[in-house]
């Protein structure tokens, strides 16, 4: 199964993705959390990328398709991979085709999760992470047992350097320039699934996994 999971910051993206890598067993390529590992690794890129991610800009394409097209190559991707949070733009989406095409590799579902704008901003300010092992919490709609602490793993939670109201309603803006358009791309190759992203997690999982069909 080879899927792009697509929406807005806050629409849901991390928490749904890891019941489907777990579902399909595929790997989960999230450039964002590629992006954060190497900050915090502090990698030239990790360098290069923070100056655009704390604007709530995105990472020029030249330091994110290749990235991405070499991770797909790997041996673990042969059978199937989730992306999230990527393609980002029109020309991204255009190197990853012209790249699967070169790669006889077709993608069988973009998973558009959709969320109203006024939603969103609550969604990621409120968002805690374990430092641990990434589970995503939130202090209100998915609080962890423990105020701070993970429930899997009992890792300290942390809140994200971009997930403060100035940079997230940036970050929404350059969604509804940027990525938005990418809605129209896919519809056109008929290969979107629109998913309600306002309902309960559950439910937006039990939509995603109908949309998917149970082949791997
Ligand atoms: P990235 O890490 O991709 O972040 P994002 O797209 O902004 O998405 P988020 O992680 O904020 O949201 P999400 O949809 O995963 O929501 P979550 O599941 O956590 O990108 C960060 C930055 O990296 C970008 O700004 C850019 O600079 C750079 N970047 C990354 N990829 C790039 C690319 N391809 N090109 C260029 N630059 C790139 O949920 C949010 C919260 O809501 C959580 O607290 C969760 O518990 C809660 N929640 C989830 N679902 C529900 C529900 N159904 N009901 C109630 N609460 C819910
Ligand atoms: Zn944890």
């Amino acid at each position: 199964m080879r899927i792009i999971l697509l929406g807005p910051p806050g629409a849901g993206k991390g928490t749904q993705a890891a019941g489907i890598v777990d579902k399909y067993k595929i790997p989960h390529i999230s450039t964002g959390d590629i992006f954060r590992k190497n900050i915090k690794e502090g990698t030239d890129l990790g360098k290069k990328a923070k100056e655009y991610m704390d604007q709530g800009l995105l990472v020029p394409d030249e330091l994110t398709v290749g990235l991405v097209t070499d991770r797909i190559t790997q041996d673990d991707c042969k059978n199937g991979f989730m992306l999230d949070g990527f393609p980002r733009n029109v020309s991204q989406a255009q190197h990853l085709d012209t790249f699967l095409k070169e790669t006889n590799i077709a993608l069988d579902k973009v998973v558009n999760i959709e969320v109203d704008k006024e939603i969103l901003v609550g969604r990621a300010v409120g968002r805690r992470i374990c430092k641990s092992c990434g589970a995503t919490y939130h202090v209100e709609f998915n609080s962890p047992k423990e105020d701070g602490i993970c429930d899997v793993c009992q890792g300290e939670l942390y809140q994200r350097a971009d997930d403060n109201e100035e940079t997230v309603s940036k970050r929404i803006q350059v969604y509804l320039d940027e990525t938005k358009p990418l809605v129209d791309y896919y519809s056109s190759q008929g290969i979107i699934a629109n998913i309600n992203g306002q309902q309960s997690i559950e439910k937006v999982f039990e939509d995603i996994v109908n949309a998917l069909g149970c082949e791997k």
